[in-house]
């Protein structure tokens, strides 16, 4: 750029020179406002620190509510919760979008009653699992089979690649922001590998798009788990593993360990068929985070840079797979290292 203005400097004459300078003046402030902009542009925006546990048991927080409030019993539920459409169905639950106090509220009924245990399950995690990982509870209702969660209008990852490709949320669809939710996916199931409850294991995920359903994104952009109905819990000191479902289970988006293992001579039968750790959850990552990176500039920089960590994922040996902590590191590790370069590369071109 130096180089270009002094050679247009050569030929001019005396009575442009003053407009020239001006104008020189004026495109080095430019850049120096956009050098200063460059270092808040590249951090990334803070993700909501809004912490359900700020609230005590048994109390929920949402939106701009400045106190916390009792979840809502049956009779709230049955008199304030207006049920407005529907918004998504599963196995388990119906959901409508509904309004309670003027507000935008979840409201989950059972849809049959065989899949009331299930249902029961789900509501006992989400009550003993309330953090910034997890949709908020606001209420629930065991005698009508209902529950109620903060709604969240970006629906669940399922809808992530529609939502990005809006014009107004351009501006979030880039690697930066892409590789952040996949550090917040890689939070949550580290979260439920640590959770107060002990080790709890996604079960609900035999495939991409199931697994993507099981997750909301927030107007933030970050993710919570919603959808806790399959959770089971291991215990590596008393011996105590999983099996999700009683299924024979096929494909390669589950672990190797949730296969069959005897072959097709040996018919499927659930008591032969050995369970396994929450290292089930680790070898799905990779496919998740890709999924979460896309295809925007950048993403494929992204996906090399966690090359090694994800063929860790994919170890045939749940052992030698690595924690979701060490993923996470590694995520945070690239994030830093990889917004140093974009930052002193824009820096060099200024
Ligand atoms: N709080 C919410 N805000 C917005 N959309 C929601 C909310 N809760 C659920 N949904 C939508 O409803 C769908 C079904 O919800 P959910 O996964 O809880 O049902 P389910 O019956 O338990 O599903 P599954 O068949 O996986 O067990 C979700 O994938 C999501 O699209
Ligand atoms: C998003 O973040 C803002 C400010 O950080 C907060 O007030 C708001 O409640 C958050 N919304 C959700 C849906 O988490
Ligand atoms: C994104 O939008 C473009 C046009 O705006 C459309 O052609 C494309 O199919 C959309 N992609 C997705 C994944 O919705
Ligand atoms: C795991 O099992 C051990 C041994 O039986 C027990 O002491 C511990 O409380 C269990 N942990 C959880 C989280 O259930």
């Amino acid at each position: 750029m130096e180089r270009k203005a002094q050679e247009s400097r050569k030929g001019l004459t005396h009575r442009e020179v003053p407009r020239v300078v001006g104008l020189l003046l004026a495109m080095a402030l430019m850049n120096v406002v956009l050098y200063l902009c460059f270092d808040r542009f590249f951090i990334s925006p803070q993700h909501s620190t809004k912490d359900p546990r700020s609230c005590p048991y048994g109390y929920f927080k949402m939106g701009q509510m400045k106190n916390c409030s009792p979840w809502l019993s049956c009779e709230e539920l049955r008199t304030e919760v207006r049920q407005l459409k529907r918004v998504g169905e599963g196995a388990v639950k119906r959901v409508f979008l509904s309004e309670w106090k003027e507000r935008k509220v979840a409201l989950s009924r059972l849809t049959s009653l065989e899949m009331r245990d299930d249902f029961l399950y789900g509501l006992q995690m989400l009550k003993s699992l309330q953090s910034k990982h997890i949709v908020t509870l606001l209420g629930y209702c065991e005698e009508d089979n209902t529950i109620l969660t903060e709604y969240h209008p970006l629906g669940s990852l399922s809808n992530l690649e529609e939502t990005l490709n809006l014009s107004k949320y351009q501006n979030v669809n880039t690697w930066q922001h892409r590789l952040q939710l996949a550090m917040d996916y890689v939070g949550v199931i580290n979260y439920l590998h640590h959770s107060p409850l002990g080790t709890l294991v996604m079960c609900d995920s035999n495939d991409l798009p199931k697994t993507l359903s099981q997750y909301l994104l927030t107007s933030n952009f970050s993710i919570v788990a919603n959808d806790l109905d399959a959770l089971p819990l291991v215990n590596h000191s008393s011996g105590t593993f999983v099996k999700c479902g009683h299924r024979e289970l096929h494909g390669d988006f589950i672990a190797p360990e949730q296969l069959w293992p005897y072959g097709e001579d040996i018919p499927f039968h659930d008591d032969l068929m050995p369970s396994y750790d929450e290292k089930i959850d680790i070898w799905k990552i990779p496919d998740v985070s890709s999924f979460l990176l896309g295809h925007v500039e950048g993403s494929d920089m992204v996906r090399f840079h966690l090359f090694d960590i994800h063929k860790a994922c994919k170890s045939q040996n749940p052992a030698e797979r690595p924690t979701a902590q060490d993923i996470l590191d590694t995520y945070q590790k690239v994030l830093n290292l990889l917004r140093d370069t974009v930052m002193s590369q824009t820096r060099e071109m200024l």
